[in-house]
């Protein structure tokens, strides 16, 4: 393996990516793998360390995942999570059972602090349960090292053969002290050096993309978010002008932002690259006239982007790479890393280009979790606006105004966003909520202003906390803040006469307001 590393071997639990996380927390790094891995690919890789996750089966039935027994003698410590933990005790003999209540939620568990797993860690901890079955009776050579009121074995080890079993999660926040037990079996248990750092990836990549480009010619596709941004500045640094980037401005992104990534990329920015902007407003526009259904939308967007690249590829000609923002997070929700894929719908602009002419793709963020991409951004001196930028779908504003899309609704939607940003951030929300935004109802209505009758459409504030993106709450915005934006809003923007919050959950709502 390249570097020092702990796998995660998934059994399908909904955690698995956290688990990868806070392991990467601790500066060491980590990578998931199904359970189905073959031990084979696992010995050569050679981890410093191995931990099972959770799942939803039962490890006593005969269909559920299980791994050959030879996962436990390859002298690698192994640390087992819920039904990991299961998995490992049932396998080397214990007893695994059905508990007659499930044991659920935030629970005080009593831990053995001369365990090594536990140094450090408070004698009564609180830890998040969640499970049916229990182990009952633990393998040969394990001592009991936590328990709680209704789970005899809340932990276990077999400190001579580095094995570790723990039935709560120590890697989800509600563990208080989860990360510490983490760090513990990966710093002082696998005995990693903890020296996985954002510096140390940022040079290492450099290096790497050097080796591999050579003299070669490297085209990326810059939208001005995070992913596209930071693997740009990273193709930058490591080959200079044999980069070309091409930022396809739409018409449909927010106030100013062709502008600041211009700014930031273009001519008088602070990046050795190639820059094509390309000023392609009126062709979407052209070909958006009198299109109302979202998903029609959508694609037209997609296919003229397509289009719009495709005729400033060829003008540069063949390339012998293509940079993809790929992150960790698409590689194992695409069913490549781990076990339980979630099938993510990828409605990026573009999607892959099989259209330019090119030999290989890079990816250089496809080991890094959004966090680490971002922290990657400011290691290289990437402005804070651009790597803390909230997400915007690729379709941009086109599907953020209800109805057909025209340059004037595009303005007011431009116009009213801003403002509602600008006093979230005044307000000091603006790291606190996950994606807020404005849209343009395709509403009009009767207002008055001053002594004039006024018929205006009606703006649409959608803010919403989320952790993945798949569900999520709408935002409690104090009230204040609300009557600001609508007061600033209804001032400021001709066309508007009304504004309204969206209260809407995920699901039912989507966080898009289209
Ligand atoms: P929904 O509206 O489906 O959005 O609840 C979930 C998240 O995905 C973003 N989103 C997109 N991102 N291209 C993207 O890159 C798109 O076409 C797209 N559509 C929605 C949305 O902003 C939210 O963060």
């Amino acid at each position: 393996m390249k570097r020092e590393t702990v796998i995660v071997l998934d059994f399908g639990g909904q955690y698995n990516q956290l688990v990868a996380r806070r392991v990467r927390e601790c500066q060491v790094y980590c990578e998931i793998y199904s359970y189905k891995t073959d031990i084979e690919k696992i010995k050569e890789m050679n981890p410093k360390g191995i931990i099972l996750t959770g799942g939803p089966n039962s490890c006593y039935e005969a269909s559920s995942p299980t791994y050959t027994e030879e996962l436990f003698q390859l002298g690698i410590p192994v640390l087992g999570l819920c039904y990991g933990a299961q998995l490992m005790q049932y396998l080397l003999g214990g007893k695994v059972e059905r508990a007659a209540v499930r044991e659920y939620g935030k629970t005080q568990v009593q831990v053995d602090t001369d365990s090594r797993l536990f140094a450090g860690v408070s004698p009564e901890t609180i830890c998040w349960m969640s499970h049916f079955d229990y182990i009952s009776r633990t393998a040969p050579g394990f001592r009991v090292i936590a328990h709680t009121a209704d789970c005899p074995v809340a932990a276990a080890e077999n400190e001579a053969q580095k094995l570790y079993a723990i039935q709560f999660h120590p890697e989800v926040l509600h563990t208080v002290e989860g990360t510490k037990m983490l760090s513990n079996f990966v710093l002082d248990i696998c005995g990693c050096a903890g020296d996985w750092r954002m510096d140390s990836f940022v040079e290492e990549s450099i290096k790497a993309i050097r080796k591999k480009v050579g003299d070669g010619k490297v085209l990326c596709a810059l939208s001005g978010g995070v992913d596209s941004s930071v693997a740009a500045v990273l193709l930058s640094k490591a080959v200079g002008e044999q980069l070309t980037c091409v930022f396809v401005d739409h018409g449909l992104l927010r106030k100013n932002e062709g502008d600041e990534v211009e700014a930031v990329f273009g001519p008088d920015g602070s990046y050795d690259l190639n820059f094509i902007r390309v000023n392609a407003q009126e062709r979407f526009y052209e070909k958006l006239k009198g299109v109302s259904e979202p998903e029609k939308k959508r694609k037209i967007i997609g296919e003229e982007f397509i289009r719009v690249f495709e005729e400033e590829a060829k003008k540069i000609g063949m390339v012998d790479f293509l940079v993809q923002g790929t992150i960790y997070p698409d590689v194992v929700e695409s069913g490549l890393g781990g076990e339980s894929a979630v099938i993510k719908s990828h409605h990026n602009v573009g999607g892959l280009p099989d259209y330019v002419d090119f030999k290989e793709i890079i990816e250089p963020l496809r080991d890094l979790f959004k966090d680490e991409v971002r922290k990657a951004g400011l290691e290289m001196g990437i402005p804070e606006y651009l790597v803390f930028r909230q997400p915007f779908p690729g379709p941009g504003l086109g599907i953020r105004i209800i109805g057909d899309v025209t340059a004037e609704k595009v303005k007011i939607v431009q116009d009213a966003d801003a403002i509602y940003r600008e006093e979230i951030a005044k307000a000091g929300l603006d790291r606190n909520i996950n994606q807020y935004f404005a849209a343009l109802t395709n509403m009009r209505s009767v207002g008055v202003m001053g002594d004039e009758r006024t018929y205006d459409y009606a703006i649409a504030l959608r803010a919403v906390n989320t952790i993945d993106f798949m569900t999520a709450e709408s935002a409690q915005i104090p009230w204040e803040v609300l009557q600001r934006v609508t007061s600033r809003i209804i001032n400021e923007v001709s066309h508007v006469n009304r504004v309204m919050y969206d209260l809407t959950s995920k699901p039912p709502g989507t966080i898009e307001f289209e």
